[in-house]
């Protein structure tokens, strides 16, 4: 029989070959289309045909095998079809499966909802560098040279740079200073972000941490607007009725500078561990404005005053959660980080 002859006839086996198994569109293929199969066959029965039968065959041949090749996939989708609707144990009425969302880590949603009460009083949100040099995080903000902060032990510094060195932030009173170098007052924002310090990881101290940066200045802001503010803002944070006090302190950006302590908001007042038995506990640094920043920034001291104040982000989620070591905070923990999942997001 001749090759056409036969194409003829594989042709019509093809166009009538059916299959309903996985087995018998596996059949098809072996007989038309591995190595040793009809199609492979009949093209190295083509090779030693004449240069005549050649050009008459050679279109044929192809087409053949592109049936053939057709046949096979269109079996194979029909294969997928029929697993899907015919087999009966799966139940195509289940609801879906749900995403599991993801939470809010802990430390973003104390810093959300610091951020909002701010925003209540119009304070926008700023931001500035985490890699910044020596003028920005120390010494536009009125620290000495001799300061220990600037100690290798304390700090991470990147690199030295005749006077200007370069180093990991390690509070987020720098961006004050970039806010203040840049415009005009008035200045009403809060600063939130990470800071880095030299310090051994344990329960209580870690070297990197986040801060809340607060800074108000105009004409004729005095130490009461920075009471009021801070007054309003535990208010809203920790409940009404919750106390603050102020204790003198010293900073070097500002003057006068103070801390302020909340009412304990597990005991309320009467005393527990936390507190450490006093009623009290520390949860930010203040004052007001050192008239030497002011001038450092291009702002004339004499027209302008204002305050200042930041805050520990874990300090304030320790209290609302009581939280006990910090080290959670970025070990990745997943039974510690699920618990916050039904906070609003
Ligand atoms: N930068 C201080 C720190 O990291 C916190 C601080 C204290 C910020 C007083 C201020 C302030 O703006 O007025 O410990």
């Amino acid at each position: 029989m001749d090759i056409q002859t036969r194409i003829n006839e594989y042709t019509a086996e093809i166009n009538s070959f059916e299959a309903t198994t996985a087995e018998e569109t596996e059949k098809f293929r072996l007989r038309f289309l591995v190595n040793k199969g009809i199609v492979r066959a009949l093209f190295d029965e083509f090779k030693m045909v004449s240069a005549e039968e050649k050009r008459a065959l050679g279109q044929v041949l192809n087409q053949f095998k592109v049936l053939a090749e057709n046949k096979h996939k269109s079996l194979l989708e029909g294969l997928d079809d029929k697993s899907q609707v015919g087999d009966s144990d799966q139940d195509l009425t289940l609801p879906g499966r749900g995403f599991k969302l993801g939470s809010r880590h802990p430390l973003s949603l104390v810093r959300k909802e610091i951020v909002e009460i701010f925003n209540k009083l119009g304070f926008v949100v700023a931001e500035g560098p985490e890699i910044e040099d020596d003028w920005h995080n120390f010494s536009a903000l009125n620290f000495p040279d001799e300061h220990p902060a600037r100690d290798m032990q304390d700090t991470f510094f990147i690199e030295k740079k005749d006077g200007n060195d370069i180093a990991l932030r390690t509070h987020t009173s720098s961006v004050q200073v970039r806010m203040m170098e840049m415009g005009k007052p008035p200045f009403r924002a809060i600063m939130p972000g990470r800071v880095y310090r030299n310090e051994a990881i344990s329960a209580r101290a870690h070297c990197f941490f986040h801060q809340v940066e607060g800074l108000y200045v105009d004409e004729d802001v005095s130490f009461a607007d920075l009471k009021q503010t801070l007054f309003f803002f535990v208010q809203e944070l920790y409940g009404e009725g919750t106390k603050v006090r102020f204790r003198p302190s010293y900073f070097p950006f500002t003057e006068p500078s103070a801390e302020m302590d909340i009412s304990c908001s597990i005991c309320k007042g009467s005393g527990c561990t936390l507190c450490k038995g006093s009623g009290w506990v520390e949860i930010l640094g203040c004052g007001m404005v050192d008239p030497n920043v002011l001038e450092n920034c291009g702002i004339d001291s004499k027209k302008y005053s204002g305050f200042a104040f930041g805050m520990g982000i874990e300090r304030i989620t320790n209290l609302k959660y009581e939280i006990k070591d910090l080290r959670l905070f970025s070990e990745n923990d997943i039974r510690f980080l699920k618990q916050f999942s039904t906070e609003i997001i």
